[in-house]
């Protein structure tokens, strides 16, 4: 069977609400792989603009994050049923800015994804090491334990896990396709032994200083089956460069 490749940009706090309108438009012109499928997920205040290009196309919509409730007294926070309202169908949990900068915690992202998905929201789970874990041997450690609190529970396979080594992320510095094809292969069987069969059917992307030029290599290897994509997502060309390295992988 073909490999079909989820090709996800997440494009951080980047653009004004009207240049992302620009984005999606010259993503939604340029068309799509048969062997891909796109997703973009915009800053919160973008997405009702972007909803209204990609109405009735092709690429999909996601959330950076959300809160983990319906509704509430939750001043600042954005939740499922509003992002579902908006038209999206996914949302990036745990993303490792949000897990250093905003000190997001195992349980929290654990709640996160149970709520996106009680909200008929996929959550693309991220995961990954630093480089002094990664140095001191640890990354498989960190990312079982990211894994199993997220997925604690859990017997739903309708999730992607990316798997982003935060030293590959904005660095310039990609992890090789063997690095990543190893922790994809030790990723995919914690997801068999989870699910079993149906864990095959689930996406691990890559993320991580992933360019027009290194794309088709990561693609190759077996058990990526896709990336998330940072700054090359916010430059409609290189995303859709990378997009169609999925067809030569
Ligand atoms: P870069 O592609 O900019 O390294 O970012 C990766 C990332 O964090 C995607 O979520």
């Amino acid at each position: 069977m073909e490999k079909k490749y989820l090709i996800i940009g997440n494009w951080k706090m980047y653009k004004a609400p009207s240049q992302a309108v620009d984005l999606a438009s010259e993503i939604l012109k340029a068309g799509c792989p048969e062997n891909a499928a796109l997703v973009v997920c915009p800053p919160f205040t973008h997405l009702w603009g972007v909803a209204a290009v990609l109405k009735n196309s092709a690429i999909a919509l996601g959330a950076q994050n959300m809160y983990p409730a319906a509704e509430g007294a939750f001043t600042g926070e954005i939740s499922p049923a509003m992002l579902r309202d908006l038209g999206a169908s996914y949302v990036i949990i745990g993303h490792s800015e949000r897990r250093s900068i905003f000190r997001e915690s195992n349980e929290l992202i654990h709640q996160k994804v149970k709520a996106a998905q009680d909200f008929q929201l996929t959550p693309i789970l991220c995961v990954g090491e630093t480089l002094v874990e990664r140095e001191s041997g640890q990354h498989r450690e960190v990312v079982e334990e990211q894994i199993s609190s997220a997925l604690e529970g859990i017997s739903d396979t309708h999730l992607i896990i990316a798997y982003e080594p935060v030293w590959a992320i904005g660095t310039g510095r990609t992890a090789t396709p063997e690095l990543a094809q190893e922790m994809h292969a030790f990723i995919r069987d914690l997801l068999k032994k989870r699910f079993r069969e149906e864990g095959l059917g689930v996406h691990i992307l890559y993320g991580g200083s992933v360019k027009p030029g290194n794309a088709a290599e990561l693609f190759a290897q077996p058990d990526i089956t896709g990336g998330l994509i940072g700054g090359a997502s916010i430059v409609a060309e290189d995303f859709m460069a990378i997009a169609r390295a999925a067809e030569v992988a």
